[in-house]
């Protein structure tokens, strides 16, 4: 018998995975089980899934996760509210059904966004007056920064139409509906990366001074087996916690290819790779629980190397980012990770 992930770090902090509703049944439930204390929604609380056109809510799926983590003393974290990406086109188009961001008429632009801000309001609200006794952990908006694009923000419908306001409206919106004992979070990916970080930094420390209610980051942390390195997540950590800030490892996998590689390893992935990847989770470990003081949890996105949507992205192959294999026996990773003292 192994030892569980989550009682190992039972001093530390939270361990988390994503997970789809069907793994609340069978093998992986039983996997989840035994080695985490958190979970959060792979999809189906995304904005798309929550509220597929205006007004419909579908809770079907997202109460079934909620119901096996109450099931099973285990935590959540919600994901997302508010994102560019898996969102309702609706949210977009103006009363007369075309697109906002078409808009030239300076007055109707205003009538837009005035209409965008107030469907967000509304999506926000009923979503967390929904779920904000079982969940205390909340991704309020999902990759707002993009180094490449004007000002560094993403130039996503949403920041076109209603610039950051739409940022200040969800966090605002979900603290009066959640109350003070929510936590609210700005997750992002590349944390790392010193040009994206500081964008993200000047924008959440303007938005703190406007006194809008946030109160970390989370950090997504998709590595890979290459990098970026241990030293840099940290950082990152630690100048968003200068900030007074909290910080969460919200979806965190390690490639066993580098970003631009376009091999296939196939199921069998080579030997030397295994054992880079767990080298370097059980360094990212430690120094996880080194830094323990600055970061409140560590989520997985996903369990096992079966499901996980790094095998079909950036490109379809074969990957292998969690410390589970696709029978999901425990990797040389695992016992990395379990082996850090
Ligand atoms: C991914 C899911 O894992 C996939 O199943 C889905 O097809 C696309 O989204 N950053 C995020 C997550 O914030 O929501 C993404 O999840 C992975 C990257």
């Amino acid at each position: 018998d192994i030892p569980s992930l989550a009682e190992t770090f039972a001093d530390d902090f939270p361990i988390g995975a994503a997970i789809e509703p069907f793994q609340t049944e069978g093998p992986k439930a039983e996997l989840l089980k035994k080695h985490v204390n958190w979970l959060v929604a792979e999809n189906v609380m995304k904005p798309d899934a929550i509220q597929p056109s205006e007004g419909t809510f579908k809770w079907t799926n997202a109460d079934r996760i909620v119901a096996f983590a109450k099931e099973n003393g285990m935590a959540l974290r919600f994901h997302t509210l508010v994102w560019h990406s898996q969102v309702g086109a609706w949210f977009f188009k103006d009363a007369e059904g075309r697109p906002m961001a078409d808009e030239t008429d300076p007055a109707k632009r205003e009538a837009n966004k005035k209409l965008l801000l107030e469907r967000l309001d509304a999506h926000v609200r009923t979503i967390v007056d929904r779920y904000k006794d079982d969940i205390a952990s909340w991704d309020v908006v999902n990759e707002v920064i993009e180094p490449a694009d004007p000002d560094g923000m993403r130039a996503s419908d949403w920041y076109n139409i209603a610039g950051t306001d739409f940022i200040a409206t969800a966090f605002r919106a979900a603290r009066e509906a959640g109350g003070p004992d929510i936590k609210l979070y700005i997750n992002d990916y590349g944390t790392d990366n010193p040009r994206k970080r500081d964008l993200l930094y000047e924008l959440v420390k303007r938005l703190l001074d406007e006194g809008v209610p946030i109160d970390g980051v989370g950090h997504q942390t998709h590595i890979d087996v290459h990098g970026p390195s241990v030293d840099a997540i940290i950082a990152s950590m630690r100048k968003f916690a200068e900030l007074g800030l909290d910080n969460i490892v919200t979806e965190l996998d390690m490639s066993v290819y580098a970003w631009n590689d376009r091999r296939d390893f196939g199921a069998d992935i080579p030997e030397d790779v295994i054992e880079l990847q767990a080298k370097r989770y059980g360094e990212l470990f430690r120094a996880f629980r080194d830094n323990k003081a600055i970061l409140s949890g560590v989520v997985f996105w996903g369990i096992a190397d079966d499901h996980t949507w790094l095998n079909g992205f950036p490109v379809k192959r074969t990957n292998a980012p969690l410390l589970f294999d696709r029978n999901d026996q425990a990797k040389p990773a695992f016992w990395s990770v379990i082996g850090i003292s």
